[in-house]
């Protein structure tokens, strides 16, 4: 479609995207208990006509846009959640639920797709195939609402899927492509270190947990350092390490929590085996036991060449050049790794920040915010990238 007329048609709809984004960051909901915004957007979807709707799980929604003509099915996924933090912004539209905040930008990636999915609804004679648009609950809580929704069938008949993260460390205007991994598995550990306490001045006696658990959070580095490929990008972090209660008593136990992040899934696979040769051997050398747990959390997300190619070429024609930017891949997760796992399919990153307009603060923070003038962005990648990948149909 010509720049300059969906332009237009996205500028005409940008109060009403707005007014979604207001309405979604004002009453968020947390992971898995999406159920006043999964009616809202069934409704809103349903006000626009022409669309079937599916409620695949409790808390997501599916719109079927399903064209005059046949051909390949698109999908177009927008996460919904939002995070247990207080917001501190102090906007008309902020957050009328106490600790709960929409703090990742989760509610524009659901006003954009309810945008496009209005325009597109408005285009059916244009399009061939179908347009599925996926609006899931819990992106930010493992096991994430894309297990499920794939699970419900959403992704049957799927060619290729495609999704948006709002990035507030991209100025607004850019758009980020990532060729390959662009985010990481988000795994998980815990670690116990199992010795015997006893009186501080009689370490003699006892089998010093805190002793053991330094060296065992200090060995653990070296499963990143020398013992995988400095060219797999790795990390390997203890978040949590907690034993002890005293000034003058040894503990018996202390316990780790962590998180490991892969990019690539054979690396990912070894991890854990030679993080527990490890603790086992800091532990044993020292007299003392351990129990190792570690969870699998998504799988990596790894961008098909071929639709993130399809993409970029929409971000160049639609925006220009100079709006491209090609990304290094993050250690952050995403579930969408989910739906790629059925189809083919790129993710990438839409500009949100503004430092004049003061939209400076990361993702998570209790002042995050997005400039709302990146909407019309996204809106207008989808709708060229629908037309990219679908082909176009000019009317008759
Ligand atoms: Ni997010």
């Amino acid at each position: 479609m010509t720049t300059a007329t969906l332009s237009d048609l996205v500028a005409g709809i940008q109060a009403e995207v707005v007014g979604y984004r207001r309405h979604l960051h004002r009453n968020p909901e947390l992971s898995f208990h999406e159920e006043k915004t999964a009616q809202y957007v069934y409704e809103t979807l349903e006000s626009f006509g022409g669309l079937q709707l599916l409620r695949p799980t409790e808390n997501s929604v599916v719109a079927r846009l399903v064209g005059e003509r046949p051909g390949r099915t698109l999908a177009i996924r927008a996460d919904m959640d939002a995070l247990p933090i207080q917001e501190e912004n102090d906007f008309e539209f902020a957050s009328q639920n106490p600790g709960v905040m929409h703090a990742c930008g989760h509610d524009g990636h659901t006003a954009m797709l309810l945008g496009t999915a209005k325009l597109l609804a408005g285009m059916k004679d244009r399009i061939n195939g179908e347009v599925r648009f996926l609006f899931q609950h819990a992106e930010e809580l493992f096991p994430g609402g894309a297990e499920q929704m794939v699970e419900a069938g959403v992704m049957d008949g799927v060619d290729a899927v495609i999704g948006i993260h709002l990035w507030a460390s991209l100025p607004v205007g850019k758009i980020g492509v990532a060729y390959g991994p662009m985010m990481a598995a988000p795994d998980t550990f815990e670690i116990r270190v199992k010795g015997s306490g006893g009186h501080a001045a009689l370490p003699q006696e006892t089998v010093d947990a805190i002793a053991i658990g330094a060296q065992v959070v200090t060995n653990l580095q070296h499963v990143v350092s020398r013992e995988t490929d400095p060219i797999d990008n790795v990390v390997l972090s203890v978040t949590k390490f907690s034993g002890g209660s005293a000034y003058n008593v040894i503990p018996g136990t202390v316990e780790m929590l962590g998180t490991v992040r892969t990019l690539d899934p054979e690396v990912r696979e070894k991890v854990p085996e030679i993080m527990e040769r490890v603790v086992k051997g800091i532990t044993s050398a020292h007299g003392a036991e351990y129990e190792f747990e570690y969870q699998f959390g998504y799988r990596p997300l790894i961008n098909d060449d071929e639709v993130t190619r399809a993409i970029e070429e929409t971000v160049r024609e639609t925006f220009g050049d100079e709006a491209l930017e090609i990304m290094r891949p993050t250690m952050g997760g995403e579930d969408f790794s989910a739906f790629q796992q059925k189809a083919p399919g790129a993710f990438f990153w839409v500009g949100a920040g503004n430092e004049e307009r003061g939209i400076v603060h990361p993702h998570h923070h209790p002042l995050f915010t997005v400039d709302e003038d990146a909407f019309p962005y996204g809106i207008k990648a989808f709708v060229n990238a629908t037309f990219k990948l679908l082909g176009e149909t000019e009317t008759v």
